[in-house]
């Protein structure tokens, strides 16, 4: 047996570059073709709190009646400045038809509609319509009323279905988006129904809705103690407002348990889409994967994951080692205009970097979802809150989704801004 010849040593050539390892490509998301399909009723965005989910369901609204579909954006706490652009200035529970500029220029002949639903206010208001203005300044102020309202939790997302329900009955629409509210968790939109109903048959409830002696018959000696302190506390009549608002909400929800079931299954119907949005942040992204599992656990529909807010470098051609390496050489070499050329070739260092952390992120997703569709929308230099910034969105959203200007896919590499 011979020994198999031995490579002359020789000088090791100098080392390339390191490639990234190439990472798991996510399947391109097209949501241009999703909007547009008449098969396409609704539209949900969800997602963790402060992601997108308002500006992506306006963004997808308007895009979706400027290729010609009546389109109505179900929109909640929208900040006040997209509100307005939207010609939402007041709460109302109906949809305004949004007046938009440059429709005629694309030759569009849908149209859009807006509401959004406001629970801190509808509260208020059943206070106001089941009391006295003084009482009801009473109750609004009690801090009791207080801690009562902000444990319904979920009766946010509870409106949110009921408004959904309403909209799809009414059968006025192509297109119905609807934005979910501000949760801790994106499930809670899902949860909302049971949680709702679990909180109106919880026994503090019962007691406020009956504070007269024959509804405490089956009390037990606990909750007895428990409303004569109440009582004592809050004072007879004060005890008395706060039982008529829940007596009051009580009938607002009146058969819910259905009505919450039927909306449920309407979320299950072909014709229903979830684009789930995230930030590349871990915790947006853990949501993200949390919501992709309960949707295909539920037998829901997935478009797929709006990565927004990322950082795409101007190029990805001039790698951060690279770029930091050339700002110590200009810096060395001295000259007029050496800083600045350094600074530039810094931020694009920084900029390189934090899209390799944002795109890390996206791959780890991916891995754990191949899956699931991803389309990134990249950070705009200011808040979206006007409709131009929303048909810039529109554009980043449903634009053709190609390779990116260095020829990477884009799913791979955070694509290069484009210009
Ligand atoms: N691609 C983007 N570029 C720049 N700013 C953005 C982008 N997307 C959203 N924003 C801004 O981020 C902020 C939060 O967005 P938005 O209100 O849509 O989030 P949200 O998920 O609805 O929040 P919440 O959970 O509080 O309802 C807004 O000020 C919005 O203008
Ligand atoms: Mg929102």
């Amino acid at each position: 047996m011979t020994a198999a010849p031995q490579p002359e040593p020789t000088q090791r050539p100098a080392r390339a570059p390191r490639q990234p390892r190439p990472g798991p490509v996510a399947p391109p998301m097209d949501l241009d073709a999703l909007i547009a399909d008449p098969e396409t009723r609704i539209v949900v965005c969800c997602g963790a709190g402060g992601v997108g989910k308002t500006t992506t369901s306006a963004a997808l609204a308007l895009a979706a009646a400027e290729a010609g579909r009546t389109v109505v954006v179900l929109t909640i706490d929208p900040a006040r400045r997209l509100a307005q652009s939207l010609g939402l200035v007041e709460l109302d529970n109906e949809p305004r038809r949004v007046d938009i500029p440059g429709g005629a220029a694309t030759g569009a002949t849908g149209q859009l509609h807006a509401m959004m639903l406001d629970m801190k206010r509808t509260f208020d208001d059943i206070v106001a319509a089941h009391s006295t203005p003084e009482r009801a300044q009473q109750i609004l102020e009690n801090p009791f009323y207080q801690a009562l309202s902000s444990s319904f939790a979920g009766t946010q997302e509870y409106m949110a279905m009921e408004k959904l329900g309403q909209l799809r009955a009414s059968e006025q629409w192509d297109l119905i988006v609807v934005d979910t509210p501000p949760s801790r968790s994106a499930l809670d939109f899902l949860d909302a129904p049971n949680r709702m109903s679990r909180f109106l048959d919880g026994t503090m409830i019962r007691l406020l809705m009956a504070p007269s002696r024959a509804g405490f018959k089956f009390a037990s000696a606990g909750f007895l103690l428990f409303s004569r302190i109440v009582s004592k506390i809050l004072g007879g009549q004060l005890l008395r407002d706060i039982s008529a608002f829940v007596a009051a909400l009580d009938t607002m929800f009146g058969g819910f348990r259905e009505r919450a079931t039927a909306t449920y299954e309407l979320l299950r119907r072909p014709g229903t889409w979830f684009v789930v949005v995230a930030t590349p942040e871990p915790d947006a992204l853990r949501e993200a994967s949390y919501f992709v599992d309960r949707l295909s656990a539920e037998g829901m529909p997935l478009a797929g994951l709006v990565l927004n807010r990322t950082h795409p470098p101007a190029t990805t051609a001039l790698s951060a080692t690279r770029a930091d390496g050339a700002a110590e050489e200009v810096l060395e070499a001295g000259g007029p205009g050496a800083e600045l050329a350094a600074a530039a070739l810094r931020v694009h260092a920084e900029r390189m970097q934090l899209a390799a952390r944002e795109q890390h992120l996206a791959d780890r997703f991916t891995s754990a979802h191949p899956e699931v569709a991803v389309r990134t929308v990249p950070a705009a230099a200011g808040d979206v809150h006007d409709l131009d910034g929303l048909r810039s969105m529109g554009e980043e959203l449903t634009g053709p989704d190609g390779d990116t200007p260095t020829g990477t896919p884009r799913s791979r590499v955070l694509p290069a801004r484009r210009r």
